[in-house]
C-alpha cells in the first residue's frame, strides 16, 4: 500500500487536454477523516461543460465507427491499468471519501470489473432479422450509439459510479462529459488519467469537476448535443433533472435513492443472515443506496437476533481509512453527520432502544458510532428515509404477507433482501417484493454481469449487464422490399 497522497490531476479533461476553468476558480477537496484540505481543484462551469460537450460530439463520428473489437481493446487495457495502478487509485478514494483502504481498492477492482465485463459486451451488439408481413419484404432491426450522453456521478462510489456508467457508454460507441461530485473529483480523475493513458482517443471522455451542479447539470441537460444523461443520486435531484431533459427528450437513466428492507424469517440461518446484514448495512458505514435500511426480524428470532447483532456491531472498528483494521470510516460531509443524529434522536424520542452505538464516535467530528435501534415503527425518520449512515433500526413482523406489506410501504423500490431456507416461501416473497433487485439469502447484490437499478421512485434504466449496454443503443427498424423475383 502506498503511504504518501499519489500525484492527481486537479484540471478538468476535455478533448483530451487538462485546463484550468476560464474564470481561474479553485476549489478545496478535504479528507473527510481529518477536514483536512488535501487538493485545490478546477471548478469549472457553463464554458467548460459547453467546451466538453462539443469535444464529445466531435469525438463521436470516429469513435462510434471503430470496430467494436477495437473499442474493447481500449477499454480492457483501461481495466489492466486501473487494476496495476489499483493502490494509488484506493488511496486517493479514501483520502476524498472517507471509506476503509480495503474497501476503496474493493470498489477500484469493481469498477475495473464493468470495464472488463462491457468490452466483452461491446463485441456482442446483435440485431435481428424478422419475418415480415409479405415475403418479398424483410424487416431488419439495427442497434447503434445513442450519441454524447452525460453522466453525474456522486460521492459514495466515485470510481466505480463513474466508471460503470463510462464502460456501458464507450463499449457503444457513445462519447461521455463527465460531472463527478465536487467532494470526490480526483478518483475520477485519477481514472481519466489513466484511461488516457491506456488509449482513450481525445474527447471521447471528458471529465468537467465543479461545484456549481445546478449550473453544469443545466447546461448538460439543456444540449441538444447531449442525447442521454445518467445520473446516480438522490430522487429530489433526479426529479429535477428528468424535468429539465424533457424539452430536450433526452434518454435517461436514474439510479436514484433506496429504503432497502433486509427480512429475515424464522426458518433462516441467523449466522448467514447476520453476516449479510454486516455486509449489507455497515459497507461505506452505510452510505450507499442499496444497503438494508429497515431490518424486519420475524416475532420467534427477533430478540436473537437483535442481540447478536449488537454484540457484532460494537466490534466493528471505527477510524481513519488510512488506518489498518478500519472497518467503518468517517461520514462525508457535516450535514451528513446531521441527518444521521436527527434520525436517531427521532427514533430514540418516538420509543426506540439504543442497543449498541447511538452517539457520536470520539475518532473525530464526522464520525458516528455504529449502532442498532431495536422497537422501531413505520413512523421514525430511520423506516421513511434513507438512513446514509451506520445506523440498523430492527423491527419484528409476525407473518409473511405483514413483512411483504412492510417492504413495500416506501415510495422507493431499489434494492431488498429476503433470508429464508423455505424455498416456497423464497419464491413467494421474491416476486411480492417491488424492488428493482432482490438478494435472496445474499447481503451483496453488485456484479457487472446483473442489471443494477430501481423501480418507483428510485429510478428507472439498469447498470451492467446486457440491459446496462441496451441503455446506450438506439433502435433501428429498416425495412427491406423489392425482393421477389
Ligand atoms: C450504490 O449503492 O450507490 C452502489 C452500490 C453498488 O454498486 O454496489
Amino acid at each position: 500500500m502506498l503511504d504518501v497522497m499519489p500525484t492527481v490531476p486537479t484540471q478538468a479533461l476535455i478533448g483530451g487536454e487538462w485546463l484550468n476553468a476560464e474564470s481561474g476558480r479553485r476549489f478545496d477537496v478535504r479528507d473527510p477523516a481529518t477536514g483536512n484540505v488535501i487538493a485545490s481543484v478546477s471548478d469549472c462551469g457553463e464554458v467548460e461543460t459547453l467546451a466538453a460537450i462539443a469535444a464529445a460530439d466531435a469525438a463521436l463520428a470516429a469513435w462510434s465507427a471503430e470496430p467494436a473489437s477495437g473499442r474493447a481493446r481500449i477499454l480492457r487495457r483501461w481495466a489492466d491499468q486501473m487494476i496495476e495502478r489499483a493502490d494509488e487509485l484506493a488511496w486517493t478514494l479514501t483520502r476524498e471519501n472517507g471509506k476503509p483502504l480495503a474497501e476503496a481498492r474493493g470498489e477500484v477492482l469493481y469498477g475495473a470489473s464493468y470495464l472488463h465485463w462491457f468490452s466483452e459486451e461491446a463485441t456482442r451488439v446483435y440485431g435481428d432479422v424478422i419475418p415480415a408481413p409479405g415475403s418479398d419484404r424483410r424487416i431488419i432491426v439495427t442497434k447503434s450509439p445513442v450519441g454524447v450522453c452525460a453522466a453525474i456521478t456522486p460521492w459514495n462510489f466515485p470510481n466505480a459510479m463513474l466508471i460503470r456508467k463510462a464502460a456501458a457508454a464507450l463499449a457503444a460507441g457513445c462519447t461521455l462529459v463527465a460531472k463527478p461530485a465536487a467532494e470526490t473529483p480526483l478518483s475520477a480523475l485519477l481514472a481519466a488519467r489513466i484511461g488516457m493513458e491506456a488509449g482513450l482517443p481525445a474527447g471521447v471522455f471528458n471529465v468537467v469537476p465543479g461545484t456549481d451542479a445546478a449550473e453544469i447539470g443545466r447546461v448538460l441537460t439543456s444540449s441538444d448535443i447531449v442525447r442521454k444523461l445518467s445520473f446516480t443520486g438522490s430522487t429530489g435531484v433526479g426529479r429535477k433533472l428528468i424535468a429539465q431533459c424533457a424539452p430536450t427528450v433526452k434518454r435517461l437513466s436514474m439510479e436514484l435513492g433506496g429504503n432497502a428492507p433486509f427480512i429475515v424469517f424464522d426458518d433462516a440461518d441467523l449466522d448467514a443472515a447476520l453476516d449479510g446484514l454486516m455486509a449489507s448495512k455497515f459497507r461505506n458505514a452505510g452510505q450507499t443506496c442499496v444497503c438494508a435500511n429497515r431490518v424486519y426480524v420475524q416475532d420467534g428470532v427477533i430478540g436473537e437476533f437483535a442481540e447478536r447483532l449488537a454484540k457484532r456491531v460494537a466490534t466493528l472498528n471505527v477510524g481513519p481509512g488510512d488506518r489498518s483494521g478500519t472497518e467503518i470510516g468517517p461520514l462525508i460531509s457535516e450535514a451528513a453527520f446531521a441527518k444521521v443524529e436527527r434520525m436517531v434522536s427521532d427514533a430514540l424520542a418516538r420509543g426506540g432502544r439504543v442497543l449498541t452505538g447511538g452517539a457520536k464516535h470520539p475518532a473525530g467530528e464526522l464520525f458516528y458510532q455504529p449502532t442498532v435501534i431495536d422497537g422501531v415503527t413505520a413512523d421514525m425518520d430511520v423506516m421513511r428515509d434513507e438512513i446514509f449512515g451506520p445506523v440498523a433500526p430492527v423491527a419484528g413482523f409476525a407473518t409473511e404477507a405483514e413483512a411483504i406489506q412492510m417492504a413495500n410501504e416506501t415510495e422507493y423500490g431499489l434494492a431488498a433482501y429476503v433470508y429464508t431456507r423455505d424455498l416456497g416461501r423464497a419464491w413467494r416473497v421474491g416476486d411480492a417484493l417491488a424492488h428493482g433487485m432482490v438478494g435472496i439469502n445474499e447481503g451483496v447484490l453488485s456484479s457487472p454481469a446483473a442489471p443494477f437499478g430501481g423501480v418507483k421512485q428510485s429510478g428507472f434504466g439498469r447498470e451492467g449487464s446486457r440491459y446496462g449496454l441496451d441503455d446506450y443503443l438506439d433502435v433501428k427498424y429498416m425495412l427491406m422490399g423489392g425482393l421477389s423475383a
